[in-house]
């Protein structure tokens, strides 16, 4: 089968049909993707409902790590939901084993996990075991940060898109910047900085707080904000941190686990050890789960009956989640991805040197941000450009997330980790042709 292949105009009669469907009976709140209506998807290929062949450089929204509906995935799927699909809070054996797994896997002084629906579920239940265990209701986080959706989750999150017009915000969140060097706030140079950006938190703290901080939370890279990735010590210095003030480090590794960044964990990188640990997306390759791993200590504190939730934990995903894992371990996806991560970052900065629009290249792993701007001096960022970009690279047979990033400039690659090196370099050659059209 040749991939990519375009049979039809984009979208295809069969798409616009469907499209205009979603238009009348569906809220349009939804982020404003190119028109293609998936009909199937097998490992990084998608096709659509016009039989038009795709590469996936999505993975949904970083979920699909293992590929899309992996054999072996869905045979356990087919056999569980067969079996038993929800047995509640009663104890199922999958549920049981995958939180062994998972405190097998992660660091050692996680030893327990609470299993879950959503990445929002997993952060809100983060802050809220986070209030009950420290007695205190403050917690910091991060300009730019995404950790979901509902009240909390959106409350810590430092986008004004997410909150926007649904205000006010959960009292006792203070914010400070993250490292986003590139765009740096205070317009120093890491490392003569010697994270500024870090040495602020005192101050916030000082001037903000009223004596009650409990937590912190950030994600280990900023996903919605631009992939921005820390650098150097970063982390482990706000880990210190946090840890020299008996603040409790949430990490929240919704995107980046699962051999999104190289690592199983992204906190592999730097050698620490979050007191809290939210996962999601990449846990279930396509399963609605996510959760929660913590210090006993911190879990424990919660007695019966004071947190559950309907299909946490439910037998299908939960075996879902154990067979995904397998496989990762099985095909040795967090190998692969460091491999083909190392080769994608140096075909982007050939870009880099090659392009004015191409600003600056973020990536760990298979997965990157790649901000567009209108030179190189300016660094003022060109979000119609950066659309362009993606919606010419659909035409042309690659599937990308709509532009990330605060001014909506930085194209986001993510393909399952199940990529070829053949088709990873088709596609970055689909996506450099568009730069390359675009710039002349
Ligand atoms: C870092 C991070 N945290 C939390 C979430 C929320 O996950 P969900 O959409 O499953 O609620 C996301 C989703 O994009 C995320 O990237």
């Amino acid at each position: 089968m040749a991939v990519p292949n375009i049979k039809t105009e984009l979208p295809g009669p069969n798409a616009r049909k469907y499209i205009e469907m979603s238009r009348q009976y569906e809220p349009n709140s939804m982020s404003d993707q190119v028109p293609a209506v998936w009909q199937s998807a097998k490992g990084v290929v998608v096709e659509d409902v016009d039989g038009n062949v795709f590469i996936d450089f999505t993975s949904g929204v970083l979920v699909t790590n293992i590929g899309h509906c992996h054999p072996k995935h869905v045979a356990a799927i087919q056999e569980q939901a067969a079996e038993v699909m929800n047995s509640y809070d009663f104890v199922n054996p999958w549920r049981a084993k995958l939180a062994k797994k998972l405190v097998e896997i992660t660091a050692p002084n996680l030893n327990k996990a609470f299993i879950l629906t959503t990445g929002a579920e997993a952060t809100e239940s983060a802050i809220k075991v986070a209030r009950r265990y420290t007695g205190k209701y403050e917690i910091i986080s991060f300009h730019g940060a995404f950790h979901g959706r509902t009240y909390m989750a959106m409350s810590v999150g430092g986008k004004q898109g997410v909150k926007r017009h649904f205000g006010p915000m959960v009292p006792g969140v203070l914010q400070a910047p993250f490292c986003y060097c590139y765009r740096c706030v205070y317009e120093q140079k890491y490392p003569e900085c010697n994270f500024t950006c870090l040495r602020y938190l005192d101050h916030l703290l000082e001037t903000q707080s009223t004596g009650s901080v409990g937590a912190l939370i950030t994600e280990s890279y900023q996903g919605g904000a631009g992939s921005i990735i820390p650098p150097g010590d970063y982390m482990q210095r706000l880990k210190q941190w946090c840890e020299e003030r008996g603040i409790l480090f949430i990490l929240d590794e919704v995107q980046s686990s699962f051999g999104r960044t190289g690592k199983m964990f992204a906190y592999e990188h730097w050698g620490i050890q979050p007191n809290l640990l939210c996962l999601g997306k990449g846990i279930g390759s396509g399963v609605p789960i996510s959760a929660l791993l913590g210090e006993s200590r911190i879990l424990d504190v919660l007695e019966p009956g004071s947190m559950s939730s309907t299909n946490g934990g439910n037998p299908l995903c939960s075996r879902a989640a154990l067979t995904s894992i397998e496989i990762m371990e099985e095909e040795n996806l967090v190998a692969k991805s460091e491999d083909l991560g190392n080769k994608m970052l140096a075909r982007l900065n050939d870009m880099m040197k090659k392009y004015e629009m191409i600003g600056d290249v973020r990536s760990m792993g298979l997965v990157a941000g790649v901000e567009i701007v209108c030179d190189k001096a300016s660094k003022q960022p060109d979000a119609v450009a950066t659309r362009k970009i993606v919606q010419e690279a659909f035409k042309k047979g690659l599937i990308m997330i709509a532009p990330i990033g605060f001014h909506g400039n930085v194209i986001r690659i993510a393909p399952p980790l199940v990529i070829s090196e053949e088709l990873l370099m088709k596609a970055l050659d689909i996506m450099e042709e568009c730069v390359s059209e675009l710039s002349e």
